[in-house]
């Protein structure tokens, strides 16, 4: 047994020196400077009509340049993983959550948030709309789910087809059926999901 007991030890120690030995050149080469390097650069976009000019870490998202840099906390932050919508914000026309990509990647590019949309006092039509079908409990959705709403209705009038479109000839109809469809991935932990179907559907000239 004592044999035994030797020989694993011998046998684990081994492999540990083997860990070491191969691991420390690496580890012995790698200057502070090149763990430590941090690449930045500089992006120029405009935001809510304002233009804005930031340097920036390349890893930042543009949620984060948003919330952070900008200190536009109206998006909001939830899974920081594309699975919410709570990020949703509107680059040049399109929705996009703004936790999958960089800021980077939007030089020159107009970014609409919730605060462009519409403040107390001069409301826009969906802000409204949401405040009288109680679209919303807690709220933390709602900037998301607002800007995904408005950019559905402005895919729906471009005719840009969605999984549930049955009549690709004529104009696409914003049915309830329609609008729930492409707000499937705003996720609203409260269940607000009537209500937010009644307010767009009010805005876009529909019954729910
Ligand atoms: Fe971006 Fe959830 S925070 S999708
Ligand atoms: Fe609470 Fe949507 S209103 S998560």
């Amino acid at each position: 047994m004592s044999n035994l007991s030797d020989f694993e030890l011998s046998r684990r120690g081994m492999m540990v020196g083997t860990a070491i030995a191969t691991t420390l050149p690496s580890l012995a080469d790698a200057s502070p400077a090149s763990v430590a390097v941090v690449h930045s650069a500089r992006v120029a976009f405009e935001v809510n009509g304002q233009p804005q000019q930031l340097e920036l870490d390349t890893r930042t998202t543009l949620l984060d340049a948003l919330r952070e840099h900008l200190h536009l906390t109206g998006t909001k932050k939830g899974c920081d993983h594309g699975q919410c919508g709570a990020c949703t914000v509107i680059v040049d026309g399109r929705r996009i959550n703004s936790c999958l990509t960089l800021a980077v990647m939007h030089e020159g590019a107009k970014v609409t948030t919730i605060e462009g949309l519409g403040a107390p006092g001069h409301l826009h039509p969906m802000q409204a709309a949401f405040v009288k079908h109680d679209g919303y409990q807690c709220g933390y959705c709602t900037p998301g789910q607002i800007c995904s709403a408005v950019a559905v209705l402005d895919e729906i009038r471009a005719g840009i087809p969605s999984h549930v479109t049955g009549d690709l000839t004529g104009p696409i109809k914003p049915t309830n059926m329609e609008m729930r469809e492409r707000m499937s991935g705003n996720i609203c932990r409260c269940g607000a999901y009537s209500n937010i179907a009644e307010a767009m559907a009010e805005v876009a000239g529909e019954k729910a």
